[in-house]
């Protein structure tokens, strides 16, 4: 099987690590080697140091990417879970990944303010973090993602769902249950494939 990227995009919050993992497993199950390139954990190791200016961000950002291209190239599915609020560095990462498919994890501010796990936005707000994504930091959501998933309304599973069945439209995992899909998920998936001239 060849390898690929899986890029979770957007803002703190908004269930990329969620979904990372839950593809994951279920990628696991299908018999795919996977790995998980999550920004907080990278940010431990990879990337200590760094800060969240838009330099260290897209140096973040690049190396994720440079991670995700030797395991790609190798048949493993790299699935990078950062928020990279820059269209520039999504953008360099894509050309130079090749197989590369974007998720833009989609949620209102409102709904991120109200969750808050993390009490960020809260702290944010009160001016504690500066050059907060969202708050007073840019996040230039992607123009043309594979997929876009709306987590402040849809739940993990329909997300999941929705980014399997991309991939197994795509070609890069072999389908399990595509009779399990209803005629509107398939029609919007298709729809947007064929927007970016895939199918
Ligand atoms: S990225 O911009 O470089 O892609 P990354 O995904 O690695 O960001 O890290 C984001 C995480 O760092 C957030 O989920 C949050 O926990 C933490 N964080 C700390 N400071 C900031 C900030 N100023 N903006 C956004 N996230 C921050």
């Amino acid at each position: 099987m060849k390898g690929f990227t899986l890029w979770l995009t957007g803002l703190s919050g908004s269930g990329k690590s969620t979904l990372a993992r839950e593809v994951e497993a279920a990628l696991l199950e299908r018999g795919c080697r996977v790995e998980v390139l999550d920004g907080d954990e990278v940010r431990q190791n990879l990337s200590a140091g760094l800060g969240f200016s838009r330099a260290d961000r897209d140096t973040n950002i690049r190396r994720i990417g440079y991670v995700c291209r030797l395991l790609s190239r190798n048949g493993v599915v790299a699935i990078a879970a950062a928020i990279s609020p820059y269209r520039e560095a999504r953008a360099a990462n894509r050309a130079a990944i090749g197989r590369y498919v974007e998720v833009h994890c989609d949620c209102d501010l409102e709904t991120l303010k109200a969750r808050d796990p993390k009490g960020l936005y809260a702290r944010a707000a009160q001016g504690e973090i500066a050059n907060f994504t969202g708050i007073s930091d840019p996040y230039e959501p992607p123009e043309h993602p594979e997929v876009v998933v709306h987590t402040g309304r849809e739940d993990v599973e329909t997300c999941v769902r929705r980014i399997l069945r991309t991939l197994e439209r795509l070609g890069l995992v072999p389908g399990v249950d595509a009779e399990g899909y209803r005629p509107e998920e398939e029609a919007e998936i298709a729809r947007r494939l064929e927007d970016l001239g895939y199918l």
